[in-house]
C-alpha cells in the first residue's frame, strides 16, 4: 500500500500512477520522439514525471504566474483552454490533472474533442480529475 500523508505524500502517489500511465501510454505509442502537452499545468508539479516520457513537453496555463514555475526550456502556452488554438494530429500524449473541473459542461465536451484531434494515431490522453 502507497503512504500518503500530507500534500508531500499525496504528491508522491499521484506522480507515481501518472508515472505508471504514461508508462503504458508510451508503450503503445508509434513514434520514438514523444511530444507531451500537459493542460492547466499550474506549479508544475507534475513536469518531472511526464518529463520521464516526453522527449518535449509544452505546457498550458491561463495564468502567467503559474507558468513562471514551468521551466523556459519548454514552450509555454499562456492562453485559457477555451481559446487555445489546437495544432492537429500534433502531441503523442496529452495530460490533464485537475482540469475538467474548471469547465462547465458544454466547455468540457468541446475541449475534449479538440484534444482528441490534437493528439496523433495512437496518442493518449491522460486524466486525472478529483471524484466528489
Ligand atoms: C488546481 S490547479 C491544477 C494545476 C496542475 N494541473 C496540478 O496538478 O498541480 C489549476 C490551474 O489551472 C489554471 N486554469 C484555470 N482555469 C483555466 C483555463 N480556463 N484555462 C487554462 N488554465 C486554467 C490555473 O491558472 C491553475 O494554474
Amino acid at each position: 500500500m502507497e503512504a500518503c500523508v500530507g500534500e508531500d505524500g499525496f504528491n508522491k502517489v499521484m506522480n507515481n500512477r501518472l508515472d505508471y500511465q504514461l508508462k503504458i501510454s508510451c508503450k503503445n505509442c508509434l513514434h520514438k520522439h514523444k511530444k507531451g502537452l500537459e493542460l492547466m499545468a499550474g506549479p508544475g508539479r507534475n513536469i518531472e514525471t511526464i518529463l520521464k516520457w516526453c522527449n518535449e513537453l509544452e505546457v498550458l496555463d491561463s495564468s502567467e504566474e503559474m507558468l513562471k514555475h514551468c521551466p523556459d526550456l519548454m514552450k509555454k502556452h499562456h492562453t485559457a483552454i477555451q481559446h487555445f488554438d489546437w495544432p492537429q494530429d500534433n502531441y503523442d500524449v496529452i495530460v490533464g490533472v485537475w482540469f475538467l473541473s474548471y469547465l462547465d459542461a458544454t466547455e468540457s465536451l468541446d475541449v475534449l474533442a479538440k484534444i482528441h484531434k490534437s493528439l496523433k494515431e495512437n496518442g493518449s490522453l491522460i486524466l486525472f480529475e478529483p471524484i466528489i
